[in-house]
């Protein structure tokens, strides 16, 4: 028997026997099988074992209880009727008692009974669950502890959960833990930390032991899942990033995609992304996507404002674990910058006689853009003198070319252009204006090789005869021109006493009025000079020709004037027409047509007799000569010239037709006989007359000693020479004016006398400088060694007009 059950057995007598007073009481092991005997009622209760079936025991369970024990009526045995479970009745009290009556009859009786009931093992222990879930971060230190619902074994004392087995592994140990009031509880501790990222979930068998014999067991599964700490930080995939990008690249261009991952998941795992450590610059420029990593431009790109930005981007997850990476973006140049030319120096003119060379001006060219869109290219337009030499770095010197000439180009307006390599090449320019300082180079120009003036004579002084014209084209003074005369000679006197030049104009007047007799032509030297420093001339000759007028009547040299009887010619009787019987003699002092002289026979005896050359003033008879023709013939010839109007001078020849020279003092008679009467009125008049002009005379020659001391030099007082109209017209016509006709006159009767014709001499007279003492010399009156201490004409002149007179007297 099981000492158990003889124990139960021993301690329900004991207590049937204390409590058969009030109530009967029994123990038994629980989960008996129905039938099993407890014991016997009615022998305890002390009814006759006769009386026992009268008396129906029987149990009485209060409610509906479903009845576990019962009562034999024919002995009193108590029995178990049904399942007693000590856990179902008592559950985890430590003594278990079940309370009923039994009922008798005949007397009814009531008696109380209890069963003390007694646990076996008969329960396992039991985890609550099958399956522990458990959530335990990552990040859990170690020593950590997680509480393990304990298992649960209905059974009591021994037989309940003595101890638990955890599977074995690497990070959890398990700990039995008592609680103050003695509970018992089971922990997980971590022995070992875990890591999501190694090992998301763990399962761990647990088993729960009891004491009971046959030992029971029960298990559970801890199911750890690993959540997840934010123990990683984000990882970018580059630690530098690097991109290019070209300047002036549109807003929203992409520039580049950062892009970090992290090991952790969920939350832990976002990333978003940042700048860190932006410059102001680089904000206004770039902006990056938080989410997707994307930088975009934002701003203008401009190369020459930042060639690289470095930023530095930050991944950061929803727990702030962040990680930097750089990104390093590089700026390409693109060719936007045209060249920039800056004048630093220029001089504002260059003297025209600056040599090839010399520099002007120097200029800086810049291009803000690199490399080859950097590299510029200058030079000047081609077609001006100058070009651009390269100096230090992108200085550049402008210099001549060429020699200049002020004359041709005054100024320039240099353009200078640059150009850079770029693609499409940018290029400039700027235009510098530069003028070319004039240089007295060019020496004043007459616009003829020469000038010929022509006069007429008799001019007035002051007369204009021309104007010669110099150009100079340098600048202000340098090509002002001033006319001027050369100092010469003309005649023995200073030019300018017979003309001057206006300085500003180039005017050129006679000083006097010329006389074509005296002086033909002449030449003078004009200087035009300019007013540069030094001053530069050049000299042209300007002849001035006189035009002859007809201002000299013919002067008839033979025969001689009226009034002399002795100028007889003789023709002899027997002349046969056409011979020569005499000859006219007359010059005139103009020349050409004023001097070409005809001859005409005004008056004569015979008309029919003689005949004169119309040019030759040959007089010849022009049949022959009869007894009958008077013997004296007069002959009234005029002389005329082809001027315009002409001048004429008429004389008279006295012919005698004789062979006989005794014929001669009759000769007086027969002019007389003729010419009776009016000779004698003649007569009259001429004594009046001659006494006048004696009386005249005497005047005058006292009035020309006067007026030679006044004006010994009359002519050379240059404009004031004595104008024509001073002297009567008559007078001049009959004996000249002055040395040089007279001169000429001695000439000429020569010439004609040797038959040459009157053109002849004409030509001769160009040769009209014939100097002054030689002309005294020549002269025909002696008269004139008493006056000799003057060589003036125009006295000369006197005293043939008073010779003339004394003549006359004579006469
Ligand atoms: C130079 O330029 C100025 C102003 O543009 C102009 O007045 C002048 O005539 C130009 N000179 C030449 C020689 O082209
Ligand atoms: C004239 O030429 C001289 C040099 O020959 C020069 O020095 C001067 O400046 C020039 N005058 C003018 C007005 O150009
Ligand atoms: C002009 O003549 C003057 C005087 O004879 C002389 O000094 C000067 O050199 C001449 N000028 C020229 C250009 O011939």
């Amino acid at each position: 028997l099981n000492p158990a059950v003889e124990r139960v057995r021993r301690a329900n007598a004991l207590v049937a026997f204390f409590l058969s007073l009030f109530y009967l009481s029994y123990t038994v092991l629980e989960e008996l099988k129905p039938g099993y005997l407890i014991g016997n009622v009615a022998k305890d209760l002390g009814i006759e074992k006769e009386q026992i079936s009268a008396r129906k025991p029987r149990v009485d369970m209060e409610g509906n209880e479903k009845p576990y024990c019962g009562i034999n009526e024919k002995n009193g045995d108590l029995f178990v009727s049904g399942r007693i479970d000590r856990e179902e009745h008592c559950g985890e009290k430590p003594t278990c008692v079940l309370k009923f009556d039994v009922l008798l009859e005949n007397p009814l009786e009531l008696h109380r009974l209890s069963l003390q009931i007694q646990d076996i093992n008969d329960n396992a222990p039991i985890f609550p669950k099958d399956v522990i879930r458990l959530e335990i971060r990552e990040s859990a230190v170690k020593g950590a502890r997680y509480r393990i619902n304990a298992a649960h074994d209905a059974d009591l004392g021994q037989n309940a959960v003595q101890s638990y087995i955890l599977q074995e592994n690497v990070n959890f140990v398990f700990n039995i833990q008592t609680t103050n009031a003695g509970n018992k509880y089971g922990e997980l501790v971590l022995n070992k930390e875990l890591d999501r990222e190694e090992q998301q979930e763990l399962k761990l068998l647990l088993t729960a032991v009891d004491g009971g014999s046959p030992q029971r067991s029960g298990t559970v599964v801890i199911h750890v899942t690993v959540l997840d700490a934010n123990d990683n930080a984000p990882v970018f995939t580059e630690s530098v990033y690097t991109a290019s990008l070209q300047e002036n690249s549109p807003l929203n261009t992409p520039v580049i995609r950062v892009s970090a991952s992290d090991a952790d998941e969920g939350i832990n795992g976002e990333i978003t992304y940042e700048f860190s450590r932006l410059s102001e610059k680089s904000k206004k420029l770039f902006s990056l996507n938080e989410k997707t990593g994307e930088i975009v431009v934002t701003g203008d790109i401009d190369y020459e404002e930042g060639s690289k930005y470095e930023l530095m981007v930050e991944a950061k997850d929803s727990y702030g674990l962040s990680s930097e990476s750089k990104l390093i973006i590089q700026i390409t140049d693109v060719n936007d910058n045209a060249p920039i030319i800056i004048v630093k120096s220029l001089s504002s003119s260059i003297p025209e006689n600056a040599p090839p060379g010399t520099e002007v001006g120097i200029i800086n060219v810049q291009d803000r853009d690199s490399e080859r869109n950097r590299q510029v290219r200058c030079y000047v337009e081609s077609n001006a003198p100058f070009k651009l030499v390269p100096s230090i770095k992108n200085y550049y010197s402008v210099v001549s070319t060429g020699q200049l000439d002020r004359e041709l180009v005054s100024d320039y307006n240099i353009s200078i252009f640059a150009t850079d390599e770029g693609s499409p090449p940018l290029s400039s320019s700027k235009s510098v204006h530069l003028s070319v300082a004039d240089i007295n180079d060019n020496p004043p120009v007459f616009e003829e090789q020469s000038y010929s003036a022509y006069v007429s004579e008799n001019n007035q002084a002051g007369s204009t005869l021309c104007r010669v014209s110099a150009r100079d084209p340098d600048w202000r003074q340098n090509g002002t021109v001033i006319y001027s005369l050369l100092a010469a000679e003309v005649n023995g006197a200073p030019v300018s006493s017979y003309v001057s030049v206006n300085g500003d104009t180039g005017l050129i007047h006679a000083v006097r009025s010329f006389d074509y007799e005296q002086l033909r032509s002449f030449q003078v030297q004009v200087m035009a000079r300019d007013n540069g420093s030094p001053p530069l001339s050049s000299n042209v000759s300007v002849s001035v020709f006189i035009w002859d007028v007809n201002d000299n009547s013919p002067q008839i040299l033979y025969p001689a004037p009226e009034g002399s009887s002795f100028m007889t010619e003789l023709v002899p009787k027997a002349a046969h027409g056409g011979s020569l019987v005499s000859k006219v003699i007359a010059v005139d002092a103009d020349s050409g047509q004023n001097a070409w002289l005809s001859y005409h026979i005004v008056k004569s005896t015979d008309p029919g007799l003689f005949t004169i050359g119309l040019h030759s003033g040959e007089i010849r008879t022009q049949r022959d000569i009869s007894q009958s023709d008077s013997m004296k013939q007069n002959l009234i010839v005029a002389v005329k010239d082809n001027g315009q109007p002409s001048l004429s001078a008429t004389c008279a020849m006295y012919l005698l037709i004789s062979d006989n020279l005794a014929e001669v003092p009759e000769l007086k008679e027969i002019s007389y006989e003729e010419k009776n009467s009016k000779l004698t009125s003649y007569l009259i008049i001429a004594l009046v007359c001659v006494s006048t002009f004696f009386l005249t005379f005497i005047i005058i020659i006292l009035g020309v000693r006067f007026c030679r001391r006044r004006k010994p030099r009359l002519l050379f007082d240059g404009a004031v020479a004595i104008p024509s109209g001073y002297l009567p017209p008559n007078y001049a016509d009959v004996d000249g004016t002055g040395t040089l006709r007279s001169a000429y006159n001695y000439d000429a009767y020569l010439t004609t006398g040797s038959r040459t014709s009157d053109f002849k001499f004409v030509s001769s007279y160009n040769d009209n400088t014939l100097p002054a003492d030689q002309t005294l010399r020549k002269s025909p009156t002696d008269f004139l060694e008493a006056f000799d201490d003057s060589s003036d004409a125009s006295q000369v002149g006197c005293f043939n007009r008073f010779t003339l007179l004394f003549t006359f007297i004579l006469f």
